[in-house]
């Protein structure tokens, strides 16, 4: 097992340690004792899939460590991000008889750890939350950080707050099960890093992508986890609160999230949105002058190694252009977008790009 340390201040308190490896379900048991000791109930919250294969070892290795477990199971997919789904589970804990002494374990991908996270954020002010991310995507990114919160309709995230989790047990062997479109998506997430900070990283990564792609169970997932959460404890140790570098977390996101705006979140796995998205962040990056032709093309070579299966073709280029307007990074309606500088492995804080250049880029990725 390796442990990665979220160092937050002021108060040591704060800080958490990510465990990454294989054969950590069994273990949440007594890691949530040891990490919570005055937690005395268990809301298991997770999804109808991984709660078919997963549920009742994480459920067993709780209650054997002396926690009841109230398990809540919600639909699986982005849809379930919602307030509606929320005020649901809200609902359903108050019922069960949650109080303070319970704390919440969200296990499934990136939907649950956000949605079980903002319930845990605002159930009786705040529950303690303790993450066990089982996709890829989950484990490399959304279980670390404390973003958590749901979808409106108007754009994606824009309900939620920061609430960080005592502890996040990555099991890499779940991977195991996980079909080839979510390791590719969680596979967009891995390389963001290498973009944004860490050129040798990407060129390592480069020539193994496709083996990746088709071996859910490689030998390599704790090492390539380990080493994404290590960027990203970077990035969040140094700011927090996203007043500056954490906004580089983004690059792709923002045509990646009109994407899933304009396609009702139903289309693309969000990993596969932000694959696009970087694909026309490489496009902008070249075209505001930040990035030679050559690295954008060295970047657009790596992107083709994780084909994105759902078409952009028939999407509405002004709808979509207009939806880069509603994401969190927009300042009075106009997008920004994390560049690329200089080389791939540089990132600018989110600028301000002219909107033809976008028009064109949206073109170039096949919208009309
Ligand atoms: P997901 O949670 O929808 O999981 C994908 C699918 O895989 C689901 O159908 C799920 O049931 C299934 N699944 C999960 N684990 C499995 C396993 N081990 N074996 C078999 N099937 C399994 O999607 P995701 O890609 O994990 O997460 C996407 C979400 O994460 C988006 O909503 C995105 O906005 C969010 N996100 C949040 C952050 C953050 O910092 N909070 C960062 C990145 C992404
Ligand atoms: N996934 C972006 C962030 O955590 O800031």
């Amino acid at each position: 097992m390796q442990t990665v340390s979220v160092a937050l201040g002021p108060s040591a308190d704060r800080t958490y340690a990510v465990r990454i490896g294989p054969a950590l379900l069994e273990t949440v048991g007594a890691a949530v004792r040891e990490v919570l000791p005055k937690v005395t109930h268990i809301a298991l919250i997770t999804d109808r899939t991984v709660d078919r294969i997963y549920g009742d070892r994480v459920a067993a290795a709780l209650t054997a460590a002396g926690l009841p477990v109230h398990r809540a199971v919600v639909r699986p997919g982005e849809p379930s991000k919602s307030v509606r789904q929320a005020d649901q589970l809200w609902g359903e804990l108050i019922a069960a008889g949650a109080d303070r002494r319970w704390a919440v374990v969200a296990l499934g991908g990136g939907v649950i750890g956000d949605l079980a996270g903002f319930v845990a954020a605002t159930l009786l002010r705040g529950l303690p939350l303790v993450q066990v991310p089982t996709t890829l995507l989950a484990q490399v990114d959304s279980s670390v950080g404390g973003k958590v919160g749901v979808n409106h309709k108007l754009g994606k995230n824009l309900i939620g707050a920061f609430h960080q989790p005592r502890l996040v047990l990555a099991d890499t062997d779940t991977l195991a099960t996980l079909p080839r479109r979510e390791i590719t998506a969680g596979l967009g997430e891995v390389v963001k890093y290498g973009f944004i900070g860490d050129r040798p990283f990407l060129d390592d990564l480069s020539a193994t992508l496709p083996e990746l792609r088709s071996q859910p169970d490689s030998a390599r997932w704790p090492q390539i986890v380990a080493h994404s959460v290590r960027a990203k404890a970077a990035v969040v140790q140094a700011d927090e609160h996203e007043t500056g570098v954490r906004a580089t977390l983004n690059f792709g996101h923002t045509v990646g999230h009109a994407l899933e705006a304009v396609t009702r979140y139903k289309r693309f796995k969000h990993g596969e949105a932000v694959l696009i998205g970087m694909r026309a962040a490489l496009d902008l990056s070249c075209g505001t002058g930040h990035l030679p032709e050559t690295e954008r093309d060295r970047g657009f070579e790596l992107l083709d190694r994780l084909p994105v299966g759902p078409t952009v073709a028939d999407l509405s280029l002004d709808e979509t252009l207009a939806a880069t307007g509603h994401d969190k990074k927009a300042e009075g309606g106009q997008a920004r977008f994390v560049l690329l500088d200089g080389a791939l492995g540089q990132a600018t804080l989110p600028t301000a790009v002219d909107p033809d250049l976008v028009r064109d880029a949206l073109r170039r990725l096949g919208l009309r």
